[in-house]
């Protein structure tokens, strides 16, 4: 009798739990569904404001070595919960972020495999979902190499997509924006020339994937808290407008090689009927861990300039000779110099004074160190040791003087690809570093992977990526690491993480220019996992004008380079353009140098990915206010509101327009700059020329 009521009762409790399971998200606008299907698939749905966002999609990881999670699965178990929380981030878009999201949990056993089990997290927020694989330690699952996860969204519709073709290596494209049925036709184009490049799939995509419903829904697809797992990409089943998961694999063909206890990243998709919403979001960071330092005070906020913008034009080389050498044996002093070294101690004298008579805080030095000559396309291993300076640039003397002055350095180390000769050096490096006064490190990946056949985003260079950063930390070291993956959120644990590069940056306005949209499109992609080091601030916007043989101009106007210091969040900002030219804008200049990079509040004023974006924030402990707004190639009017200042207080502010005639491809250095007295009810139409945009500095007016 009590046997057959025990049984009863678990054959309840199992048809209970075996029904499909919902929560919603905190204010109920979005619903998340979870069912085994079939042979016990796990699906998933999701809909917002009960239209569908991901219609029924199958989840599983299929493995190499061990049975696959695939099928088969009975829900044992399913939790509930919810958080409501608030954190400060060390660096950031605002001073307090909230973390308000219910829960769902649910643990999957395999019968057919002795009951191995698997957990899949699902967290709903106001902003969209995020859900991940979990596998726990049990007696029946030990190591397992994943073949392929098999994660899919199966999309409502034909969507309107920011696409950037599907790579293993690099994200340095231009994003093409098609329909999702359009990407097969449009991929061969889009596949432009790069120093390291592994293309998949006919119809791989890149995330973040930026997306648009004919109904007006904005969908984000990406991931958070990529650790020790492979980066995923997305393959496109064009016919039935599915994306499923593909994850890059390793030098044989694996693609993650993992041991219980451990976890996938969170899979997100950020969604809203509005697209200032989408850029508002912080539910990537709020998948990530809080910072795992217990002392941050040494991560600072940097605006910077460098040798840098000289090279990338054409103007001066890394290179110190154009001999051939042979790195670790040539003598350099023997060489001789081509005469357009730009790492000389003397002309990095020139960029600390500018930046110490203009409140910058560091400068930058590409081309220090000793190998560029032949560091570039030859996949070679010992190219580089990070240490040894070319005998033109004296690290004692520039310590010294840049200290004097309260100036920081900036090493670069490029690696070349690399890996295994830069983790061979990295202890070396980061002690040279610290005792030559530099506290923040620029790193490069171009090229190949050295282990030959690994790929930029595969589970070891994953690993790689997070071990330099950690090691940095003991250090306090800040990293910007440039043909790195694409950030994930990683800056919450790790905010010594202080920018990657990640996309194709302002260097391709000298590689023959970025499309005038671009960079309202980032903020949309690749900026949802975290802060770019763009390097904007180019004010002699023909190449030509530095090197004459460099036909490539900057498709943006003066003004909308100014706008970019708003728009793009990093608290790691170049004034890109060189000194000379700075002289000569010295007006315009004024913002970048009040500019701040580090704040207490943002607004996303209005937004529509491809044609513009008005962002207005507050810095950080100041009563100081910066609004940017740029459009894409059609001039536009940006509608600029006030309301986030302290009702009946008047401030005066400085309004950075566009000249009349200015266009970004005909008359980009044409510019106005007025002052105006605002107020919290003040709204500013304010004309963006082609190309163009608008910046605003706010500060309190002096008491009478
Ligand atoms: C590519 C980086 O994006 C760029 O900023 C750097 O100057 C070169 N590599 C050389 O390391
Ligand atoms: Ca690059």
């Amino acid at each position: 009798m009590h046997k057959r009521l025990i049984i009863i009762l678990a054959l309840i409790t199992y048809s209970w739990i075996a029904q499909a399971q919902e929560i919603n998200s905190p204010n109920r606008n979005l619903t998340l569904k979870f069912e085994l299907q079939g042979n016990g698939v796990p699906t998933y749905q999701l809909t917002y404001k009960k239209k569908a966002v991901i219609k029924p999609s199958k989840l599983g990881i299929q493995t190499k070595d061990v049975p696959s999670f695939l099928d088969g699965f009975t829900v044992i178990k399913s939790e509930k919960a919810t958080a409501d929380e608030s954190w400060n981030p060390v660096l950031g878009e605002q001073k307090t972020i909230r973390n308000n999201y219910n829960e769902l949990l649910v643990t999957l056993s395999q019968a057919a495999q002795k009951g191995r089990f698997l957990r899949i997290r699902f967290r709903l927020f106001d902003d969209g979902l995020g859900f991940r694989y979990e596998f726990p330690e049990q007696e029946n699952l030990n190591y397992f190499i994943i073949k392929e996860e098999k994660t899919q969204f199966a999309l409502a519709g034909d969507h309107k997509a920011f696409w950037l073709p599907g790579d293993f290596d690099t994200q340095e494209y231009s994003t093409v924006t098609s329909k999702l049925s359009e990407v097969r036709g449009k991929m061969k184009a889009a596949v432009t020339p790069n120093a390291s490049q592994t293309t998949f799939s006919p119809t791989g995509l890149q995330t973040p994937l930026m997306m648009k419903s004919a109904d007006g829904l904005y969908i984000n697809i990406h991931e958070a808290a990529l650790v020790d797992y492979s980066t995923m990409s997305l393959n496109l089943d064009d016919k039935n407008l599915v994306l499923e998961s593909y994850l890059t694999p390793d030098a044989i063909g694996d693609k993650g090689y993992l041991q219980a206890p451990s976890k996938s990243p969170w899979r997100t998709i950020v969604v809203s009927d509005k697209a200032t919403d989408i850029l508002a979001s912080k539910l990537i960071l709020n998948l990530n861990e809080p910072t795992k330092y217990k002392d941050v005070s040494w991560i600072k906020p940097i605006k910077y300039v460098g040798v840098w913008w000289e090279m990338i034009t054409g103007k001066s080389t890394w290179a110190y000779t154009d001999e051939k050498i042979q790195f670790g044996v040539t003598d350099f002093s023997k060489t001789k110099p081509n005469g357009k070294h730009a790492a000389n101690t003397a002309h990095v004298k020139e960029y600390i004074d500018f930046a110490a008579k203009n409140g910058l805080d560091a400068v930058l030095v590409e081309g220090w160190n000793e190998g560029w000559e032949d560091w570039f396309g030859n996949t070679k291993d010992y190219v580089f040791d990070f240490v040894t300076p070319y005998p033109d640039f004296d690290v004692k003397e520039l310590h010294r003087y840049a200290a004097d002055k309260g100036i920081k350095m900036i090493m670069h180390h490029e690696t070349s690809g690399s890996v295994r000769n830069y983790e061979r050096h990295l202890d070396t490096a980061y002690k040279f570093m610290v005792n030559n006064g530099y506290n923040a490190v620029k790193s490069g990946y171009v090229g190949n992977i050295i282990p030959r056949g690994e790929h930029h985003y595969g589970q070891w260079l994953i690993n790689h990526y997070l071990y330099t950063i950690t090691k940095a930390a003991d250090y306090k070291i800040m990293v910007n690491a440039h043909e790195a993956v694409r950030p994930t959120g990683l800056n919450r644990t790790y905010p010594n993480l202080l920018a990657n590069e990640a996309a194709r940056g302002t260097e391709y306005e000298a590689f023959g220019g970025n499309n005038a949209d671009h960079t309202t499109i980032l903020p949309f992609t690749r900026l949802m996992g975290g802060p770019m080091d763009y390097t904007p601030g180019i004010f002699q916007t023909k190449v030509s004008a530095y090197n004459p043989q460099n036909t490539s101009f900057v498709h943006s106007t003066l003004t909308h380079q100014l706008a970019l210091y708003v728009t793009m969040y990093s608290p790691l900002q170049m004034a890109a353009d060189l000194p000379e030219t700075y002289n000569k804008f010295m007006d315009a200049f004024q913002f970048i140098k009040d500019v701040a990079v580090d704040w207490d509040e943002t607004k996303i004023l209005e937004a529509e990915p491809g044609d513009y974006i008005t962002i207005a924030r507050k810095a950080k402990n100041k009563n100081e206010w910066y609004i940017g707004a740029i459009t894409d190639e059609n001039p536009r009017v940006a509608t600029i509101t006030f309301g986030y200042l302290p009702k009946g207080k008047s401030y005066t502010a400085t309004v950075y327009a566009d000249g009349k005639n200015a266009s970004y491809d005909k008359n980009p250095q044409s510019y106005a700059i007025r002052k105006i007295k605002v107020n919290s009810k003040t709204v500013l139409k304010q004309q963006m020329a082609a190309g163009g945009g608008v910046a605003v500095s706010i500060k309190e007016e002096p008491a009478k």
